[in-house]
């Protein structure tokens, strides 16, 4: 086509691709180009703000690092990770949540009964459940990869101060597909808001929180890889979580227990002379 108009641009665009072209990066090729494109005609986007766009996304190349990906911090606040998260959902089995940029590889083992808290100041929270398959068999063997924030609100990566495997474990599932460990209550704690995701956030006028929550990556053979969050149910930022990760089956309830009432069977068995919390959760995986 040698003339191109605001109207055809699209069509012509996908003239242009190959007869060879992957059918798949076909579809989604042609697709970006008619949402640009109508995006661009239904805005009717300036040449300033188109520049201000890309002035946008060099920055955010500018500051990633492998340790600061701001691209996938774009993709968090815009609701895009989890809504490709929730478009390939499995009805029945635990939803998916963001990964996020604190996980780290080669997590330290750590035996079902295990402690994360270590020394860290704070109530002692219980966390056990059962890993079970869609149809309601324990999963034993399954691999749950566990982290968290320290009661500073700063993940392990974050924080000189902590040893990089603080509030991070690597648990296997017993026979009955069980997991247990004790913590402290994770925290409500700001994304990275000091460069373009930031600035487009107070721009829009919305905050940077994210309601507190423990990360859990479950694996099991034959299973679907599980990546997930658990949030806590009087979390004040439940309802606004800055990047849309929260679910209805992704929520626990700190159960308050009584001094003196911690059980047998665990690292702090015989330590925990406080009141304590317990969380019941229970991961369902999909067939992979
Ligand atoms: C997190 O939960 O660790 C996280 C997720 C998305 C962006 C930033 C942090
Ligand atoms: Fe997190």
């Amino acid at each position: 086509m040698r003339t191109v108009t605001q109207d055809n641009i699209t069509e012509v665009f996908a003239g242009y691709l190959g007869e060879e072209t992957d059918p798949r990066l076909r579809e989604v090729l042609t697709a970006l180009a008619q949402h640009i494109h109508d995006f661009v005609r239904e805005t009717r986007l300036t040449h300033d703000e188109w520049r201000k766009g890309l002035e946008f996304l060099e920055w955010a190349g500018r500051i990633t690092t492998p340790e600061r990906n701001e691209f996938v911090l774009l993709s968090d606040v815009l609701g895009l990770s989890s809504l490709v998260d929730m478009t390939h959902s499995v009805s029945g089995a635990t939803s998916s949540s963001v990964l996020g940029p604190f996980h780290v590889s080669n997590p330290p083992p750590l035996d079902i009964g295990g402690d994360m808290k270590r020394d860290f100041e704070g109530e002692v929270v219980l966390v056990e459940g059962i890993v079970r398959d869609m149809g309601g068999n324990p999963v034993a063997g399954a691999e749950i990869d566990i982290w968290q924030t320290a009661p500073n609100g700063m993940y392990s990566s974050q924080d000189p101060d902590q040893d990089i495997t603080s509030f991070h474990a690597l648990m296997t599932t017993d026979a009955d597909g069980r997991y247990a460990f004790t913590t402290v209550r994770p925290v409500s704690y700001t994304v990275p808001n000091d460069g373009p995701v930031g600035q487009i956030l107070d721009a829009a006028g919305r905050h940077p929180w994210r309601p507190s929550h423990l990360h859990f990556i479950v694996k099991a053979k034959g299973c679907r890889d599980l990546v997930t969050e658990v949030f806590a149910a009087d979390d004040p930022y439940l309802d606004e979580d800055t990047v849309f990760g929260v679910r209805e089956d992704l929520v626990m309830t700190y159960q308050p227990q009584p001094a003196g009432s911690f059980p047998e069977g665990f690292a702090l068995s015989g330590k925990v002379t406080d009141a304590w919390a317990r969380v019941g959760f229970d991961f369902t995986l999909a067939p992979a």
